[in-house]
């Protein structure tokens, strides 16, 4: 049977994301987060699926977020946590308060780079994690997290 019930979708951008088109194109690419996250609302739409979307420079207001998007019944998170990857137990906390699904997306490949990018706070509660492919990157994680969660929502 048709699921009729359409799924809610919340994309995060962590810190300096609000930078990219600018910041490091070498490792992030040309494009803006307002392009990012169009083609991301777009694939979305096109599936039914609504979206919603939010950068933040400050940890906090990340977790307040995710504690907004628990609250608005959202039903799965793409989230890029930027440098709060390696570094955010409330961003972990949260996400484990809410129980909310996530993926977890980077436009590099953390694990070419730096070891200190080498570890995520939340890579083992994600659903699961892209990295590497710039902002196609984001494109994969919105289509695994759609799949899932078509997949598994109780109608
Ligand atoms: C990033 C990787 C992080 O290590 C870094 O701090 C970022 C962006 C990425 O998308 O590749 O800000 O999450």
């Amino acid at each position: 049977m048709a699921r009729d019930i359409a799924l809610n979708i919340l994309v995060m951008h962590g810190p300096n994301l609000n930078m990219l088109g600018v910041r490091e194109p070498n490792l992030y690419g040309l494009l803006n987060l307002d392009a990012i996250n169009s083609k991301l609302q777009k694939t979305a739409a096109d599936a039914s699926v609504n979206t919603s979307f939010f950068q933040h420079n400050v940890e906090g207001e990340l977790v307040n977020r995710i504690h907004q998007a628990y609250q608005d019944g959202v039903d799965g998170i793409l989230i890029n946590p930027a440098a709060y990857t390696h570094t955010s137990i409330a961003i972990r906390d949260a996400l484990l308060a809410t129980s909310i699904e996530f993926v977890e997306v980077h436009l590099s490949n953390v694990y070419q780079r730096e070891s200190f990018r080498h570890h995520s706070m939340l890579s083992d509660i994600a659903l699961g994690v892209i990295a590497g492919f710039g902002s196609t990157s984001y494109d994969l994680g919105l289509q695994a997290l759609i799949l899932h969660l078509q997949q598994h929502k109780k109608t």
